[in-house]
């Protein structure tokens, strides 16, 4: 079960139908913590590319993740939310860069692929089994690589209660994930990183996983 005030989700559908009917205030209240540092752990999950390639963003929100990518890359990001979408346009649309409203899981089934899939902060309100399962689903849309952000599981405060409930990872689970023709998987962790201190992504996990084509 995953919690934002009031509203529970404990399936797939409902993940999808929480975000499909979001305002505007849910993403910046989540995710705004302030706008640097949501920023900052977008570059973070970028970090994953180490050429230029297309890009691939399920959940891509607003499209804050354009701002960080390496010059040369195209993306393509899709997102269930159209007013979302809408605002990634205005902020962000450009050639080379398209923002879509569209369901991921049709893309899951559609035989597209990219070089890249930057999986950034999209687990919270989806079941943690059903995060796993698209992790795998996605890995099978990348040619050469991927990461996955998330909180790390352990370092969530048990005995006070949040205004929130979000699916988070066991560091150990998610370097354990099965991704057939991976050649190399590292974890990086928000508290290693300073400019995070005392920050909400002092929490925050990032799985890189590369093919052998990478380099
Ligand atoms: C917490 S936000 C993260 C946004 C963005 N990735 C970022 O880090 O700035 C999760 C995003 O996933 C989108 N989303 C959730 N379920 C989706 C689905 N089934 N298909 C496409 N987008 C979905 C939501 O609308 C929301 O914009």
């Amino acid at each position: 079960m995953s919690r934002w005030g009031a509203a529970v989700t404990r399936t797939p559908e409902d993940a999808t139908r929480f975000w499909a009917e979001a305002p505007r205030e849910t993403l910046y209240d989540m995710m705004e913590t302030p706008r640097w540092a949501w920023v900052e752990w977008l570059r973070v999950a970028a970090g994953v590319i180490t050429s230029p390639g297309p890009v691939f963003e399920p959940g891509c929100g607003v499209g804050l993740l354009t701002e960080v990518l390496p010059a040369g890359c195209t993306y393509y990001g899709c997102d269930v939310n159209a007013g979302y979408v809408e605002e990634a346009r205005q902020r962000g649309g450009r050639p080379g860069v398209t923002f879509e409203r569209r369901d991921l899981y049709e893309v899951l089934g559609s035989g597209e692929r990219w070089d890249w899939v930057v999986v950034t902060s999209l687990f919270g309100m989806f079941p943690e089994d059903e995060s796993y399962r698209l992790i795998g689903a996605f890995w099978d849309l990348a040619r050469l690589g991927m990461s996955v952000t998330t909180i790390d599981k352990r370092l969530i405060p048990r005995s006070r209660r949040l205004r929130h409930e979000f699916t988070a990872h066991d560091p150990d689970e998610l370097m354990a994930v099965d991704l057939a023709g991976a050649v190399r998987m590292e974890l990086r962790r928000g508290r290693e990183m300073p400019q995070f201190k005392g920050h909400h992504w002092s929490r925050g996990l990032a799985l890189y996983a590369w093919r052998e084509d990478a380099g």
